[in-house]
This record gives structure tokens, C-alpha cells and sequence, in this order.
């Protein structure tokens, strides 16, 4: 089976149950600079799951582009991914355990779905704890269904239940189910631990809601979440032993075979590092993520590059075959996300420019590279000061260079600070440690001490890898529980102002971009000059005058063709479903849009503009601020 026919087979299968396909939104979530990238299917549902009416119904299914980045260091055995998709239907205070699970059960055994032997399959329940009961129900639904009392494992919290790990928001137990990949006959009893049972799906019944106390609640809506890993699941359905080897994979795993002239089989871990970092380059080139970006994302989207260029460079595969290799992607997705498809050339572009960039970058741009000779060889006192420096930026537990030496019992002074510098480099620009590596050797010569050098990597690795865990559970909270009240302001703050510009300049004014921090709001127009003082002037009274009006906001769910009849502004049509919320600002505003927004202008403060700039060719930027 081909990844189009089972993303196919699963939209059918639920649509016939009375589900309506919604598109899947962009990788970089929108206006929520609460999370990082779409990390599970439920993330862009997450107002929906919490209340707010989706504008196509109750019944929802999708399949959705994700990222995590946790696992990045997995990636190379045969089922880690960075970039993968996840099928999933929602039930939004619609159905909820019986149905769910016997949907489950029929995709999975029938004709109309994956037709597996009820034989190979298990599952698991929670068990139960102080929090919350034993799912007694759901339990009885697989009982019910045929599936013997030894395949149905009742497992803790650690393993059933979904939501923000340790955070406030909506949450519950789970049941996920495994498929029997050994030899066979499949054993009688399940086992959770034996690897080979894989789990491909996972039933998320939302009924209760953590409170920042950490008390469980039952939720008023209860919801349906679930998630089929679609890589895997593909490569179970044909037999295949990895991932890589499903046509999502395979014509990329043959182009690396023809240029390397190395086979597959031989260097597994190097060819799927570079596929599957090859793969979400590509998606992440095709979003906006500008590559020279010092936030998170462009971390990442460096971090991907830079690995897969030195995988490839042990496997001979140069930067311009790489480039080249990555046309083979957009071609793969072409029917199922056709932008990757049109920005094929951007991405090539992209990617030639990023390995440039890692080359040019110990010349000209990163000064501790380039003072990496002067200060070992300047001795002790200058790389104490100059660490000071680096390590204050990342405070990795370290008061001072001493302590940190101290902490990781590390006592080659130039080989652990050329250690630091190489982590920041990659970390920062995608240098290659290789290269720092080579000039410390030429510098230090003998004195060079390898073990040191790689230790205080790891060390730094280990630490980052903490800190940004927290990081992402920090924003995964926000994203999910409260998506924050001044981002929300500033969402309506971008209506008010793209209805201001469009009134004082014209109506040829159309949104380009958004982009919401919790700090401030960026709107990209189209709009041929540069806006004089008294433009901007009166535009930003326009804004403050409707904000002293108190105009109510208010939502209603639409016809697509309708609203933008009625006059709804919707410049982003083409990622909409059907149907679509219309959010209107008084008589002042109408737009398509998914909200969330305030309930009435007199909430959001004060509006100031504070700056107005070229967004490239035709294209016009403003910033402005709430206080
Ligand atoms: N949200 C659930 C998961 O990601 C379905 O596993």
C-alpha cells in the first residue's frame, strides 16, 4: 500500500462516520508563539478541544504535518522520524469510548481499513491511580469486541494517559494499540515491553482538566483525540522491516545508494539520518523560517542542515548532490501537499545557500572561531574571560569556567574551551564540529586532548537537550491550556489594524503576513511606497479610536463562498476547509479566521505603532504594541 492510498483509506473510512476532512494546518503554528512546530494532530484543534465551536462540525479527521525535535538524537534506527504525519479523527463533545474504539477496531481489522488479523492485536488501558479511575468502560468495549483478557494490558499514567506532561490542561486516559511484528505464532499473553509489538494508534479520551493546582477535573466537553504514526503504520501494512523502506523513503534511500555508490544495507543509520533530515528540511524550507533566524526554529531547521551535510560528507555525498537530492521530496508529497511542490525551487535554493553559509561562516561571521587560535594560544587568563562570556549565554549550571570544569571533572583547559566553542557554533550557526576540531588540533598539536574535547560536547549536548525539553513543555502549555491572553489581544489588535490600513490607504491593501510575540505584532500589506508620518499617524488613531468605542467581537461559522460574498477578508483561503469562522470587530472588521479573539476592543489598551519598514518588493511592514 501506497502513503496516499492509506491517507485515502482513512479519510473514507471516517467520513463515512460522519467526519469532515479539515486540511492540515502549517507546520509553524501561526500566531502562537506558544509552541514551536504542530507536534500531534490535536495541537491546531487545541481551541476546539477546549470549547470554541469548529466551524466544520463535531466530527472532524485529518492528517496533519509534524515535528518533534526530542527524539532527534534516535533518529537512525528504523522507526524515529523529526518530520512525520499523523492520521487522526476527532470527536469534539461528540461520541466518545464506544464508538471510538470500535471505529478503532474496525479500521484495523476490516476490508474497509488496514484487514489485520484480530490475531496480532493488542492493546492497553489505564489502570487506574489516585487521580482517576480504572477504565472500566473502555476495557469492556475491547472485551466486548472479541479481543481475549491476555491481550489487553491495564497499564499506569506513565503509559495511559495523554496530555501535557506534568502541566495544567485537558487531558485522560488512553488506549493504544499494538500490532505483532516477530515470528510468528503470536505469543497468547501481551507484553508491553517485548518491541515486538509496535504501537500504531492511540484513542485519547479527553474528559478531564488538570488544574494548576494539579487536581483533576472532569471536563464539561469530552473529546475524542487519536494518532496513527502514518511512516509506521505503512511500513507494518507492507511487511517492511523500517520506515525507509515505504515510498515516502524509498526514492530517496535510491538516490543516496546511486550517488554515494554505497548500499542501504550497509550504512542504515547514516542514510536514514540524512532521508529523514533531508525530508523536514524540506518542509521546514517550504514554511517562512528565515534560515539565518537566531530563534528556536531556525535552530532547528541549522541543526537538521548541518547534520545531514557532515552524515554526508562521510558518505561522499557532497552539498550540491544534496540539494539536488532534495527534488525528489516535493515530488513524493505532490498530491497530498502541493506547496511543498511549488516552493520545490525555493528549498534548493535555500539549502545551496545554508551549506555556503556553513562554509563561509568560520571566515567571516563567528568570532570565536575565528579568535579560537589566538586565545589558546594566548593561555589561560584570555580563555577564562572569553568563556565567561560563552557560557554565560547558555548558563549551563555553571557560575564560572572553574566550576563548570569542576562539575564534569574535565582538566584540559584548551581542549574543553575549544569543546564549548564548537557546541556554540553549531548550535548557533550549523558550524561543523569537525572544523573546530581541526583547528584546535593545529593550534594545541599534541597538548590536543580528543577525549576532553568530545566529553564537554556531550556534556553541553546533555544540558541543552534538559533545557530545551522544558522549554517545549513550557510552551507546549501555553499552546495548550491558555493560549495566552495577550497574544489573543494581539490577534484582534491585527484585524483592527489590517481594517485601519485598508480604510486610509485603500482596499488594494491585502495581508501578506502575521506574525504575534508576546511582545508585539507584525503585519506584512501590500502597498507600493513607504507610508509618510501622517499615514501612520492616522492610522494608528483609527485603531485607538475603535478601541475607545468598545466595539463587541463576534464570531459566526459560515460557508466559505458565503463570507467572502459578505465581504469577510480571507487572503489565506486555500488552507480553509468548507466550511469557516467570520470574525467581525463592530461594523468595523470582518475576516475569516480561527481566532481565538478578545470578546470586545475596550480590553485591549493602549495601540501604538513603532516602526514601519520594507517587507521586500511591493510589500510593507508594521510593528506595533499593546500597553
Ligand atoms: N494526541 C495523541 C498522540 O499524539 C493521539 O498520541
Amino acid at each position: 500500500m501506497t502513503a496516499d492510498q492509506l491517507r485515502k483509506k482513512y479519510i473514507e473510512f471516517f467520513v463515512k462516520k460522519g467526519h469532515k476532512l479539515i486540511p492540515s494546518a502549517p507546520l509553524v503554528p501561526e500566531n502562537d508563539p506558544t509552541t514551536l512546530f504542530i507536534s500531534a494532530g490535536m495541537q491546531p484543534l487545541i481551541p476546539y478541544l477546549i470549547g470554541q465551536p469548529h466551524p466544520e462540525g463535531k466530527r472532524l479527521v485529518d492528517y496533519q504535518k509534524c515535528l518533534r525535535t526530542d527524539d532527534i538524537e534516535e533518529v537512525g534506527d528504523h522507526v524515529h522520524h523529526t518530520f512525520f504525519e499523523m492520521l487522526g479523527n476527532w470527536s469534539l463533545g461528540d461520541y466518545f469510548k464506544q464508538e471510538a474504539i470500535k471505529w478503532s477496531y474496525e479500521f484495523l481489522t476490516t476490508e474497509q481499513g488496514l484487514d489485520l488479523s484480530k490475531d496480532q492485536l493488542a492493546v492497553s488501558v489505564f489502570a487506574g491511580d489516585e487521580n482517576a479511575p480504572f477504565d472500566q468502560e473502555s476495557y469492556q468495549i475491547w472485551l466486548d469486541l472479541g479481543l481475549p483478557a491476555t491481550r489487553i494490558a491495564k497499564l499506569p499514567k506513565a503509559n495511559n494517559w495523554w496530555g501535557p506532561a506534568g502541566q495544567s490542561g485537558p487531558c485522560g486516559p488512553d488506549s493504544e494499540m499494538f500490532i505483532w511484528t516477530g515470528d510468528m505464532p503470536v505469543p497468547e499473553q501481551f507484553d508491553p515491553e517485548d518491541s515486538n509489538w509496535v504501537e500504531i494508534w492511540n484513542d485519547v479520551f479527553m474528559e478531564y482538566n488538570k488544574n494548576p493546582d494539579g487536581e483533576y477535573e472532569k471536563l464539561q466537553q469530552k473529546n475524542v483525540d487519536t494518532g496513527m504514526g502514518l511512516e509506521r503504520v505503512l511500513a507494518i501494512i507492507n511487511g517492511f522491516a523500517d520506515d525507509y523502506q515505504t515510498d515516502l523513503f524509498w526514492p530517496i534511500i535510491q538516490a543516496l545508494e546511486e550517488s554515494s555508490g554505497k548500499k542501504y544495507v550497509d550504512h542504515l543509520k547514516d542514510f536514514r539520518i540524512i532521508a529523514d533530515h533531508l525530508r523536514a528540511a524540506c518542509f521546514l524550507l517550504a514554511t517562512d523560517i528565515p534560515l539565518a533566524s537566531k530563534d528556536d526554529r531556525g535552530a532547528v531547521l541549522r541543526k537538521l542542515i548541518d547534520r545531514m551535510f557532515e552524515v554526508g560528507k562521510a558518505l561522499n555525498i557532497n552539498k550540491q548532490e544534496l540539494a539536488r537530492l532534495s527534488g525528489i521530496i516535493p515530488n513524493i508529497y505532490k498530491k497530498t501537499y502541493p506547496d511543498l511542490y511549488t516552493n520545490r525551487g525555493k528549498i534548493q535554493d535555500s539549502l545551496i545557500s545554508s551549506f555556503q553559509r556553513i562554509e563561509q561562516i568560520g571566515n567571516t561571521q563567528h568570532s570565536e572561531i575565528n579568535n579560537l587560535p589566538k586565545v589558546i594560544q594566548g593561555g589561560s587568563d584570555l580563555i577564562m574571560s572569553s568563556w565567561q562570556e560563552l557560557l554565560s549565554k547558555y548558563s549551563y549550571g555553571a557560575a564560572t569556567p572553574r566550576d563548570f570544569l569542576k562539575n564534569h571533572n574535565f582538566n584540559s583547559l584548551g581542549s574543553v574551551y575549544a569543546g564549548t566553542v564548537a557546541f556554540d557554533s553549531r548550535t548557533t550557526y550549523g558550524y561543523p564540529i569537525s572544523q573546530v576540531e581541526q583547528i584546535t588540533k593545529q593550534v594545541m598539536k599534541s597538548d590536543f586532548d580528543q577525549s576532553e574535547f568530545q566529553k564537554t560536547i556531550e556534556a553541553l549536548n546533555k544540558e541543552h537537550k534538559e533545557k530545551s525539553h522544558i522549554g517545549g513543555e513550557k510552551r507546549f502549555k501555553g499552546g495548550l491550556s491558555e493560549i495566552s491572553n495577550i497574544t489573543t489581544k494581539y490577534h484582534t489588535a491585527t484585524h483592527l489594524l489590517h481594517a485601519a490600513l485598508r480604510k486610509i490607504l485603500g482596499s488594494s491593501v491585502a495581508q501578506k503576513g502575521s506574525n504575534i510575540t508576546s511582545e508585539r505584532l507584525r503585519f506584512d500589506f501590500s502597498y507600493p511606497e513607504k507610508l509618510t508620518a501622517e499615514q501612520l499617524k492616522e492610522v494608528e488613531n483609527l485603531v485607538k479610536q475603535t478601541i475607545q468605542e468598545s466595539l463587541p467581537v463576534s464570531s459566526e461559522i459560515m460557508d466559505k463562498d458565503l463570507a467572502l460574498k459578505s465581504g469577510a477578508l480571507g487572503f489565506f483561503t486555500e488552507k480553509y476547509g468548507e466550511k469557516v469562522s467570520v470574525y467581525s470587530i463592530g461594523n468595523f472588521s470582518k475576516e475569516i479566521c480561527g481566532g481565538p479573539h478578545v470578546t470586545n476592543t475596550a480590553q485591549l489598551g493602549n495601540f501604538q505603532i513603532t516602526k514601519e519598514e520594507s517587507a521586500g518588493s511591493g510589500i510593507r511592514r508594521i510593528y506595533a504594541v499593546l500597553s
